[in-house]
């Protein structure tokens, strides 16, 4: 997507100055720009048939999180979140990285795993082997329970065991390609459950996708130079030194790792909503993984490289998202999330996905080793109010100035600063 105008800015604008900026800057389609203008939003009938007992729709923001350069690309991401200061912490993490490089992704491995639980087995080896025997034809069953699939150049791809407690269970991988591929999994281990069954002499307690989803690890880094933490050379330092100790907090105390996630889920949840993906399985198997080691820890590590001058970050989590599928094709606003993301493959996606999250954390972080979270709430909470009361874009850093010291912050006290801004110039 082409990198034309500075969003310096953007955060003052109003809606309507925000979609002339996208239109300036081509960020989306027309028709994706029309959308936006006449905000479509997903149609009842259509609401009906997502989900049962409907009775209404509920909306939520969608905001912007501008120029994210990642593998040398620019992108804005689309983000729905409930929560202020979100949408500001990423933007302002996603400047900070793309003056110092930007971010690399890299994506491991993208398949689907599901898995058959199987009980009440006389002969633990005799089965294994059995089944090992079958792995082919187990596999071909698999497919043939979802052509399409294959069709579109994936499909069941290897089948392995484990013996865990009373359950010996049977893993199957399998490429989706642009889809999630909850359904087709399932499908597809219902479908060899049966043959499990006769193979093993055991019967299956259940058959059904995890959402563990370690065959689809994806993983973002950046670095961000010491200059962008503090002018100040030493308080830079000092700043670096203490995100490296926070995220070794959250790999030692989870009560810590369990906070430190949820701000990176801050920004990976708003994304995937945007994009209508399935939250609730990228949150089950982002937890699951950080629990990898058996003790829950935070996703994400950042070192301080004094030689380099900089401190660098990394974040990996199972990043099983689809481009394809579900509802992703029947809402609107899900439509304009992927044309302002220049309608990304699956994998491009999961990388722009796990960036945010690394975004997220580290104007989180930064927040918290130096000012502390509640200083930059208030700031913003400064701004709006001074936006509401009338002010100019010229005049807000002043009553934000004095709203900060000033001893109420509501609406009243800044129309009152502004008042006599004004009255003091005329
Ligand atoms: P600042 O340095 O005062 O920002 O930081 P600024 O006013 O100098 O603006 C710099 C840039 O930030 C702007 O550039 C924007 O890109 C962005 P410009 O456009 O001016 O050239 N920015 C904004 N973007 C959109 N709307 C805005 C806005 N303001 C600035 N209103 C900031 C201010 C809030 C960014 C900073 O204090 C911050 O990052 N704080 C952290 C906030 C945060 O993490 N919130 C998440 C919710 S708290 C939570 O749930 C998670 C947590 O518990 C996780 C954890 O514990 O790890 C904290």
């Amino acid at each position: 997507m082409a990198d034309m105008v500075s969003w310096t800015g953007f955060a003052k604008k109003s809606p309507h100055e925000r979609w002339q900026i996208l239109e300036d800057n081509q960020a989306l389609s027309q028709a994706g720009l029309d959308k936006l203008k006449r905000q479509e939003l997903l149609p009842l009938e259509t609401a009906n048939q997502m989900a049962e007992n409907l009775i209404g729709r509920l909306a939520l923001p969608l905001s912007l999180a501008p120029d994210f350069l990642v593998n040398g690309q620019t992108y804005n991401l689309p983000m729905v979140t409930e929560e202020p200061s979100v949408v500001a912490a990423a933007s302002y993490a996603a400047k900070l990285i793309k003056r110092s490089g930007g971010f690399k992704t890299e994506v491991h491995q993208r398949q689907m795993l599901g898995q058959v639980a199987l009980i009440g087995l006389s002969n633990w080896q005799a089965a294994k082997k059995a089944i090992l025997a079958h792995k082919d034809d187990l596999t071909q069953l698999a497919n043939q329970a979802h052509p399409s699939i294959v069709k579109r150049g994936g499909g069941a791809r290897d089948l392995t065991l484990a013996e865990k407690g009373d359950f010996l269970i049977v893993y199957l991988s399998v490429d989706t390609q642009e889809a999630m591929g909850a359904n087709m999994v399932n499908t597809m281990m219902e479908a060899i459950a049966p043959k499990l069954e006769e193979l093993s002499g055991g019967q299956s307690l259940m058959a059904i996708l995890s959402n563990y989803a370690t065959d689809s690890l994806v993983t973002a880094k950046c670095t961000v130079d010491l200059r962008f933490l503090s002018r100040n050379k030493e308080e830079a330092e000092n700043l670096a030194k203490k995100l490296e100790q926070a995220s070794q907090l959250a790999q030692v105390d989870p009560y810590r790792a369990s906070t430190h996630n949820k701000g990176i889920f801050n920004g990976i949840d708003a994304l995937v909503l945007a994009t209508g993906n399935d939250w609730r399985a990228i949150e089950a198997g982002g937890h699951a993984y950080a629990a990898t080691s058996g003790s829950y820890r935070g996703l994400s590590q950042w070192t301080y490289d004094k030689e380099a001058g900089q401190v660098k970050g990394s974040l990996t989590l199972p990043m099983p998202i689809a481009t394809k599928g579900g509802s992703i094709g029947l809402n609107p606003s899900v439509q304009v999330a992927f044309d302002l993301l220049g309608h990304p493959d699956a994998k491009t996606l999961a990388g722009l996905i796990v960036s945010l999250g690394l975004a997220q954390n580290f104007a989180a972080l930064k927040a918290l080793v130096g000012k502390g979270i509640q200083a930059g709430h208030m700031k913003l909470q400064a701004k709006s109010l001074a936006l509401l009361a009338g002010a100019s874009e010229k005049e807000v850093p002043k009553i934000v100035q004095e709203l900060l010291s000033a001893q109420h912050l509501n609406l009243e006290t800044a129309k009152k600063i502004l008042a006599d801004l004004r009255a003091k110039r005329d």
